[in-house]
């Protein structure tokens, strides 16, 4: 029996609905020769439902994210919402819906193309063969501690807090997705912390190595965050599996992106403990170029692939997708941000026709 699945679209903001235009045509496509049905269904999140709502993440919004097998979702944010009060902004749109789906576990991979190895600002000899995993922390440490907020002291000054906290529990869960994840890839994680100076790091540090007594095939390191910044720019490839917190795993998988000379490539995977999972690339919105058509569809596309290999178990589907941005690279196709001399610069749609026909 032919599988099927209902997929919440989150366009978003920006370039969001040109990128997730081509991601549904590709998804389309890989459908008919998978044999599976995707019904599409269509959301607001970000400046786009502040605009139609008020609300950056209206409750219809996670419901419909709830009912469905995969969340697919593009791009928030732009100049036009940036002054709006912090419970107003696309940002707490997204992390809303991180947590309302209990999103605790963010897949970031970084690997380099070998067609786009020049477009890096590292060294051919540093970057070849880059292939990293960051597994960030993605619903707790100090982007969700309390207490947070701006007070006032009995001084009349005023003084912002947040909070880094973690419970074992949640250290635990995280730390075992990490040890699966390595597992299937070359069994080393790296877990990294600031445990010389922070209490939650130590306690982290210890959780993750009593769970690294259940993978004894998985060599099991730990790097103080600094250092970690400074070793993935002098030598990335000592890196496979990467483990974080919340906020080191935000800058970490940034750093980790540009080491690929393309950041509008890569996609990410936010996984809970059941589906649906939310997939979204790690590029923004880019409103400086919104409805140009010039915006790189192919990190919405891979994200796309992620959703049918870690969201639905549907591993040929994904490979067909990443084959098919492979391919695609290799013929010369490259819109403004990845392109190089000799290479034939086209937009986003043309790009998705590229896709479809490598595809076909
Ligand atoms: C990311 C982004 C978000 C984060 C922002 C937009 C809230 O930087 O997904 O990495 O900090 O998590
Ligand atoms: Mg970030």
């Amino acid at each position: 029996m032919r599988k099927r699945y209902t997929i919440t679209l989150l366009p978003g903001d920006g370039i969001g609905p040109e990128i997730m235009a081509v991601a549904v045509e590709v998804l389309k496509a890989v459908a008919k020769k998978c044999d599976l049905e995707f019904e599409f269904q269509e959301g607001l999140i970000g400046g786009a439902a502040i605009d139609a709502t008020g609300n950056p993440l209206p409750e219809e919004t996670v419901e419909m994210c709830r009912k469905s097998d995969a969340v697919l979702l593009a791009a928030i944010g732009g100049y036009k919402w940036d002054s709006l009060p912090r419970e107003k902004r696309p940002e707490t749109g997204l992390l809303g819906i991180r947590a309302a789906l209990g999103l605790f576990a963010n897949l970031r991979p970084a690997t380099v193309f070998p067609q786009l190895i020049d477009a890096s600002p590292l060294k051919r000899e540093v970057v070849e063969g880059v292939d990293i995993m960051v597994v960030r922390e993605l619903t707790g440490g100090i982007y969700f501690g309390q207490p947070k907020g701006i007070f006032t002291t009995e001084t009349g000054e005023k003084r912002g807090v947040n909070t880094m906290a973690y419970t074992e529990a949640e250290i635990d869960r995280i730390a075992k997705v990490a040890f699966e994840i390595a597992s299937k890839r070359r069994n080393k994680l790296c877990s990294v912390d600031k445990a010389n100076v922070l209490d939650v790091s130590q306690l982290w540090r210890d959780r993750v190595t009593a769970m690294a007594e259940k993978y004894p095939q998985v060599e099991l390191t730990h790097m103080y965050v600094d250092n970690a910044a400074m070793q993935l720019i002098r030598q990335p490839r000592q890196f496979d599996t990467i483990v974080t917190s919340n906020l080191f795993g935000d800058i970490l998988s940034d750093e980790a992106a540009m080491l690929t000379g393309s950041i509008g490539m890569l996609p990410s995977a936010s996984l809970g403990s059941h589906p649906p999972g939310l997939f979204e690339p790690v590029h923004g919105s880019a409103p400086d170029i919104a409805g140009q058509d010039k915006a790189n569809p192919l990190a919405q596309v891979l994200s796309a692939a992620m959703m049918l290999r870690y969201g639905l178990q549907e591993e040929t589907a994904a490979s067909l997708i990443e084959q098919a941005v492979s391919t695609v690279l290799s013929q010369g196709y490259r819109t403004a941000d990845i392109m190089s001399p000799g290479c034939r610069l086209v937009g986003c749609k043309q790009m998705g026709d590229a896709l479809l026909q490598a595809l076909s």
